[in-house]
């Protein structure tokens, strides 16, 4: 069972997805990294782990269907099973998703529907909020919007910061994020398994 991580940042979750696998706690194949951003030190970790890599740069005023094309020929070089957005900045359009729409998952840090985009955190906190957490979700054509897969809750602490209570969430994340990912997995080498 192959996966394809899509990731923009640190790529603290793709690391866990990476030590799962080296651990024997996830028995699938991380087939590539790819990343819009030629610094992301995900690139590193990849490297480290002896994982292929695809850089698909989106240029200030490029045009974002070409940017999908290109990013859909880098994810299908690597012929994936489930594609695993972890920390990837970027809004996938219809080129991508007529391809991998339905095979794409995503991981966000907040207990969606409640404060989607790219201030998850921030926005949780500013709001007040007692309880945050993690989702994991199919990637649709909206921003956060896709079927919820599995959720999460983590305790807001009343001196949090958006960093502090952020790495607590990446800490549930990342558990559910390789839960889901297992889960996946085995559904698909069941369906694969002759009757
Ligand atoms: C994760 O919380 C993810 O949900 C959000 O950004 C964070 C990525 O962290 N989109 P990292 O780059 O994997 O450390």
């Amino acid at each position: 069972y192959r996966i394809v991580v899509l990731a923009s940042g640190t790529g603290s979750l793709f690391q866990s997805l990476i030590d799962a696998v080296a651990d024997g706690t996830l028995e699938v194949q991380i087939a590539g990294l790819v990343t819009d951003r030629g610094e992301a030190q995900a690139l590193q970790r990849a490297a480290t782990a002896g994982i292929p890599t695809a850089v698909v740069p989106l240029a200030k005023g490029a045009d974002r269907d070409e940017w999908n094309r290109a990013l859909c020929r880098a994810v299908e070089e690597f012929a994936p099973d489930l594609v695993v957005s972890a920390g990837f900045m970027r809004i996938v359009g219809p080129a991508f998703l007529q391809r991998f729409g339905g095979a794409m998952i995503n991981t966000h840090p907040s207990l969606l529907p409640s404060f989607p985009g790219a201030h998850a955190v921030r926005d949780a906190l500013a709001h007040g909020v007692r309880v945050s957490g993690a989702t994991i979700f199919w990637v649709d054509e909206g921003v956060d919007t896709g079927r919820i897969i599995d959720q999460a809750a983590v305790p807001v602490q009343t001196d949090d910061t958006a960093d502090s209570l952020h790495e607590r969430i990446k800490t549930i994340e990342r558990q559910i994020l390789i839960d889901t990912v297992g889960r996946l997995a085995e559904e698909e080498n069941h369906e694969q398994r002759p009757v």
